[in-house]
């Protein structure tokens, strides 16, 4: 019986710093008019000292496990979207597999711009249809505040951070997940990148004196590649379906900006009901917005069960996806009462797991280290 990838949970975190225009208009030369009418945007979320990539994704995923009712245990993979990973490397992925305790679970980093969370989405679907997961974790998180140069006007106003998952589940019925898209034209990598920190250009006293570890962006490029891309990627999936734009009840792009979002809805002819577009209270969340988007659309009501759902990302690589979901809901048993405090414990006891096998290990190298040393003098 072929499966099918659908999506059993949501969840999304948002920091609760704001940061308004009027608070940008008394740090650099711009204004709230300019901000709201070029961008759409109002005010964004601002990642606190303690908060991180990482941690971000962890509330999100543990918001989108409780509304699957699924055990962390039960997942077989995690893949989180971001281009602003806690590390080089490991994965943030695997912070995440950790935090949750999520002990069956593989777990790996997609870095596609902001077109990651797509970019994930159609790994795991490909991992479900394979039959090598049937539980998947998908996140898009990224906190590009840390990565944005603060004086630089025109990058700075857009950002904003945050994180939003999805638990896709493998099931015979029909539905879900039911075509995607992908693609890339990597001539465009200067478009939109951080110059430093990688191994091009490793992270010296140099590179942070000269900048070159923030974000570096050509504005109207990357607008103009959207505005023509989003449009034919989005045409393509629905052919490939034997579909047309008549049939999209719903179409959640990547929310960079307000004007990118209307341009694209007027070239595919989208009425704004069928569009969503939460830009305003929360910026170009990169790989977050569109599942933000979509939680958006959910907790407001605008997806019924038999919707058809396109979501559309693009961003820096340059990269591009879409995916097309038939929105439905196959529950999973446990019972709701005892939810919250079931997932409280859960997660508790992994944080306890977590550091009993980081002591324990700390404690094994110490003794070997010793017994190493002892067999040297010997
Ligand atoms: O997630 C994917 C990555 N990002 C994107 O998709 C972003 C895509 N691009 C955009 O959204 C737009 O290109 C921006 C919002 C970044 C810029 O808007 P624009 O309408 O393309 O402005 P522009 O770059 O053509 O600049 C127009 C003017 C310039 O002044 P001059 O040269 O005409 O005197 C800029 O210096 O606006 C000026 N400007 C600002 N003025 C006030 C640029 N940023 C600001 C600002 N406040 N924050």
């Amino acid at each position: 019986m072929p499966v099918s990838a659908h999506v059993v949970g949501w969840g999304y975190y948002l920091p609760s710093r704001r940061m308004d225009n009027e608070t940008l208009e008394k740090q650099i030369d711009t204004t709230d008019e300019w901000i709201q009418e070029r961008t759409g945007i109002r005010e964004r979320r601002i990642a606190g000292p303690h908060e991180s990539t990482a941690t971000m994704a962890v509330e999100a995923a543990k918001a989108a496990l409780q509304c699957s009712q699924l055990d962390p245990a039960k997942l077989d993979l995690i893949i989180v979207a971001t281009i602003t990973p806690d590390f080089i490397f490991p994965a943030t992925a695997c912070l995440v597999q950790d935090a949750i305790g999520a002990t069956q679970a593989a777990a790996f980093d997609v870095s596609a711009g902001c077109s990651g969370f797509v970019y994930a989405l159609a790994l795991a679907d490909q991992a479900i249809r394979a039959g090598s997961a049937r539980n998947v974790l998908v996140i898009g998180a990224d906190t590009l505040s840390r990565f944005v140069n603060w004086q630089d006007r025109s990058t700075c106003v857009l950002f904003g951070d945050g994180a939003g998952a999805i638990v896709l589940q493998a099931s015979e019925l029909p539905g879900g997940v039911v075509g995607t898209t992908w693609g890339c034209d990597g001539s465009g990598w200067e478009l939109l990148y951080v110059p430093a920190g990688g191994c091009r250009q490793p992270a010296s006293a140099e590179t942070v004196s000269n900048g070159l570890h923030y974000l570096r962006m050509n504005g109207r490029e990357v607008f103009r590649f959207a505005v023509g891309v989003v449009p034919r990627v989005t045409r393509a999936l629905l052919e490939q379906l034997n579909m047309d734009v008549g049939d999209v009840d719903l179409f959640i792009p990547h929310q960079a900006n307000a004007r990118i979002t209307a341009a694209v809805a007027r070239q595919l002819g989208l009425e704004n009901e069928r569009v969503v577009d939460v830009i305003d209270w929360c910026g170009n969340t990169s790989a977050a917005s569109i599942p933000i988007a979509l939680c958006h659309a959910i907790e407001t009501g605008r997806l019924k069960e038999g919707d058809l759902v396109v979501l559309a990302g693009f961003g820096a690589g340059l990269t591009w996806g879409a995916a097309a979901i038939v929105w439905d809901r196959v529950p999973t048993a446990l019972p709701r009462g005892w939810l919250a405090f079931y997932y409280r414990w859960r997660y508790r006891l992994a944080a306890w797991r977590s550091r009993l096998r980081r002591q324990w290990r700390r404690f094994r190298d110490a003794i070997s280290m010793r017994l190493h040393k002892r067999w040297r003098e010997l």
